[in-house]
């Protein structure tokens, strides 16, 4: 299984949504995906249909209570997507982790005994806490949602450095597999010009296919369906599929499914 972890320690950016999306678009190719949501908020839980009295076992129970994937993960309306969704007590799991064994390889430890999946995606919450460190050191790559706002740049090297950190304690093999441009919107020359800076910055780092702020994604989950669901055929449902197109052309080969 690959895993790749969707983070950034900034709220809002589209990590859920690129998460939600990216993870329909893998399993309408015929990959079996994992979602793992590790947002206290549950955002991708609700946004892919399984409502809080729903969830049974949780994302809590992997890195607290050590339970399998098997045990916690549901399947979704969409074939071939499963998901172990969150629920609020994660909200005191970052405290809870402080004290355990090996904190920051709980999540990890958990997928190493999963047999069901191809591919894995892990929706970080908007922190650099244990959290997004069991996140980061339990994947083979990350992939980074960027709003083009003004601080975009500042608030990235942040998170740069904490995967060089995890890299040297944790993950001497965690990549990154891209940085995908969100929420963009062509009428607005800020956006352009931070668009702009990030690509002369990080070059090939940064996908090709850009996010377009688009109103049908931000309806979509409150209908509990992936927009790639709810409309696909809207420009970002589009620019979703062309992402995930991207993404696995950036795999390493040998572990491709189909
Ligand atoms: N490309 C987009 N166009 C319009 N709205 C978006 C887009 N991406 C995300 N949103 C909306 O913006 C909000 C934040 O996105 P979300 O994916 O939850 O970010 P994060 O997980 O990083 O906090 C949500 O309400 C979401 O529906
Ligand atoms: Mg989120």
């Amino acid at each position: 299984m690959i895993t790749i972890a969707v983070a950034n320690q900034k709220g809002g950016v589209g990590k859920t949504t690129t998460a939600i999306n990216v993870a329909t678009a893998l399993a309408a190719t015929g990959w079996k995906v994992l979602l793992i949501d590790l947002d206290p908020q549950g955002n991708a839980s609700t946004g892919i249909g399984i409502p809080a009295e729903a969830r049974e076992r949780s994302s809590y129970d992997l890195l607290i209570d050590q339970a399998t994937i098997a045990e916690c993960a549901m399947p979704t309306r969409i074939p071939g997507l499963d998901i172990v969704p969150a629920t609020v007590d994660l909200s005191g799991a970052e405290v809870e982790l402080v004290s355990v064994e090996d904190r920051t390889g709980r999540l990890r430890a958990a997928l190493a005994q999963d047999a069901g999946h191809d591919i894995c995606l892990i929706d970080c919450p908007p922190s650099l806490g244990l959290l997004t460190l069991n996140s980061l050191t339990a994947a083979d790559t990350l992939l980074v949602p960027l709003q083009c706002e003004f601080f975009a740049l500042e608030g990235l090297s942040q998170l740069l450095k904490t995967v060089e950190r995890v890299q040297q304690r944790f993950n001497p093999d965690l990549g990154i597999v891209g940085i995908v441009l969100t929420m963009f919107d062509r009428r607005n020359r800020l956006t352009d010009q931070v668009a702009d800076d990030v690509r002369s910055c990080l070059r090939e780092l940064v996908f090709e296919s850009v996010i377009p702020r688009n109103v049908r994604l931000s309806e979509a989950p409150s209908h509990g369906l992936p927009a790639l669901v709810y409309d696909h055929t809207c420009a970002g449902s589009q620019a979703y599929i062309k992402l995930a197109r991207e993404l696995i052309a950036r795999l390493p080969q040998q572990r491709k499914a189909a």
